[in-house]
């Protein structure tokens, strides 16, 4: 396995590679992104990760500074899954003069995360395009746990043209359903206790829409109440369209319920895509 961390040598790396399949990532690396990983391994005989905490994605009051950094074990772990190449870029290499030219997302962008994340959503588009643009992948892979980034890469992936297949991998989850995610981390003990509420929650609306519920504002209301209720700062439950992301009817044939909600500074997201008929 070769950790590279400027271009030149990442192009050199990958200059004699028929098919690349590439998985980015911030980094402090679980279960969840090493299957990402394994869906890669299936896609093409070179498998490059990227790990770079993005500062464009992250707004003021976020956590970029604390943001995990365990640079060390990750590559002790994608080196034991079978990765070719890591890319580690510098900020300097990614962003070597001010990045004025950004990729505007669609408007779905400001709604779920984006409403409360001004800008988060431009910043991954914009770094996602860099890196595509330095790895230039055959495949790239995502997972599902981020499903508004997934939709809006795909998104752009399409209107943009670029020639590169987007894989999805499913949500790992710890065995009490919590879907894993580099951010457990920060949660205390009493936290990671209550943490798996959120999917549970997020199952029961899921349960009462597939047993005949069609009230989905009452549902995402009732979800938000019973969160809240329990201690939790709900950013959003919402039931969408899992094609569009816009608020779901019920002509839609698959939808998607998503939560984002905080045990105390720690936001977790969740969610629970499903076939209505
Ligand atoms: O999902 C992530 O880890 C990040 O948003 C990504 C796609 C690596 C861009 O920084």
């Amino acid at each position: 396995m070769h950790v590279v961390s400027t271009v030149a040598e990442l192009r050199q790396r990958l200059d004699k590679q028929k098919s690349v399949a590439f998985v980015p990532t911030m980094g402090n690396l679980h279960a969840g992104h090493l299957h990402l990983v394994e869906l890669a391994k299936q896609q093409a005989k070179c498998v490059v990760v990227s790990i770079f905490v993005n500062p464009l994605q992250f707004g003021a009051n976020e956590d970029l500074a604390n943001y995990p950094r365990t640079l060390e074990e990750d590559c002790e772990k994608l080196k034991l899954a079978g990765v070719d190449v890591v890319f580690t870029p510098t900020v300097e290499t990614m962003y070597p003069t001010e990045q004025t030219i950004l990729v505007e997302p669609p408007a779905i962008a400001n709604d779920l995360c984006g409403a409360s994340r001004p800008g988060h959503f431009r910043g991954v588009a914009t770094v996602v395009l860099k890196l595509f643009n330095m790895v230039r992948p055959n495949v790239a892979v995502f997972g599902k746990k981020d499903f508004q980034q997934l939709f809006i890469i795909r998104e752009m992936v399409k209107q943009l043209n670029l020639p590169i297949e987007i894989v999805a991998g499913e949500t790992m989850r710890e065995p009490d359903g919590l879907a894993m995610s580099s951010r457990n981390g920060y949660l205390l003990p009493g936290q990671r206790v209550e943490a798996q509420r959120l999917h549970r929650a997020l199952q029961q609306v899921v349960d009462a829409i597939q047993g005949g519920n069609s009230d989905f504002p009452a549902l995402e209301s009732q979800t938000t109440q019973y969160l809240t209720q329990l201690g939790w700062v709900v950013d959003y439950i919402a039931i969408r369209s899992s094609h569009t992301l816009l608020p779901a009817n019920a002509e839609d044939a698959r939808l998607v319920v998503l939560g984002a909600a905080r045990q105390g500074r720690t936001r977790l997201i969740d969610n629970i895509e499903f076939d209505l008929h």
